[in-house]
């Protein structure tokens, strides 16, 4: 099932290659050392499954960067809090591997829960100050689950690039962190946000919302786009800007926000007046319904 270089014949002729299922860290191992024999770098795009077109742009990035493109689909449950979504957070693994295959990805790793934490497991990855507001302060424990399946994961797939989306960009800053902070030989890529067609940042829990919430979640982009605008304008003061994305999220009836925060771009610190020097970023996390949305944009003066 893993030999390196699998491929098959399609109608017409044409050969298509095949995506390789690995469902252990041998298999892995295998899948690695053959490709590592081939030559050309290893890119990694980490994914919880419910796969959509913003992890698809991370497999097209990939492929554009790196000679073999690995996928995983993990659901990690160190991440999600006791009352969190884990139990029901979609498993559609069928349909994203049909994805994945069609995106060009090369092989996916497909771990259980006991392979990730085996019997006795017992250690942690705690990232420091950035992971402690924000998401971090509404799920308390979550970055903690992330840091130590990200640290797991980039050590067994032992990758040369891994590829994150910035629709979580405090995930993504904080695995930046522990990358660099414990030496871990691999290149941390942010890719843009992928938006539906009224702004919406795509994202497995959208499937969540029912259709009439679905209409007002399009609010956050444009609470951000108000924001950006007022800074356009001229406006500096963070909590003025704070003040306009939120006033445009409770006209819109999203009244569960959980934070709207502008923010040093890199080290997510509070800002009270935003200068010429730098662009922040403005993240928002709302609950809709059953859904809990996140999204952000760098507040820049000039496109
Ligand atoms: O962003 C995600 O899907 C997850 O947090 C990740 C990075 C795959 C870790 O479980």
């Amino acid at each position: 099932m893993n030999d390196a270089s699998r491929t098959g014949a399609v109608e017409g002729g044409v050969e298509e290659k095949l995506m390789e299922r690995l469902t252990n860290a041998f298999e892995l191992a295998r899948w690695r050392a053959a490709r590592r024999m081939q030559g050309g770098m290893i890119g990694f795009v980490p994914t919880m499954g419910a796969l959509h077109a913003g992890h698809l742009s991370l497999i097209e990035a990939a492929g554009r960067q790196c000679a073999h493109v690995v996928a995983s689909i993990f659901v990690n449950p160190t991440q999600f809090g006791p009352q969190e979504d884990f139990s029901r957070y979609p498993r559609t693994l069928e349909p994203d591997c049909a994805m994945l295959a069609e995106a060009g990805c090369d092989a996916v790793y497909l771990p259980e829960v006991a392979e990730i934490y085996p019997e006795g497991f017992q250690t942690s990855v705690r990232v420091g100050s950035l992971a402690e507001d924000l998401c971090g302060r509404v799920r308390p424990g979550h970055f903690d689950g992330v840091a130590l399946v990200v640290t797991i994961l980039l050590n067994r797939v032992q990758p040369d690039s891994a590829f994150f989306g910035l629709k979580d960009y405090q995930q993504f800053l904080i695995v930046r962190r522990l990358v660099t902070d414990l030496a871990l030989p691999v290149q941390v890529v942010g890719l843009p946000i992928i938006r539906e067609a009224d702004g919406l940042a795509m994202s497995s829990r959208n499937r969540y919302l029912t259709p009439e919430e679905r209409v007002r979640a399009a609010a956050l982009h444009q609470a951000l786009l108000a924001a950006r605008a007022a800074r356009r304008a001229g406006e500096e003061v963070g909590r003025e800007l704070e003040r306009i994305a939120r006033a445009h999220l409770e006209q819109a009836g999203l009244d569960q926000v959980e934070y709207v925060a502008v923010r040093a771009a890199d080290s997510l610190q509070p800002i009270t007046r935003v200068t010429d020097q730098e662009d922040p970023v403005m993240l928002l996390a709302v609950r809709l319904g059953s859904a809990r949305l996140i999204d952000n944009m760098i507040l820049a003066r000039v496109d």
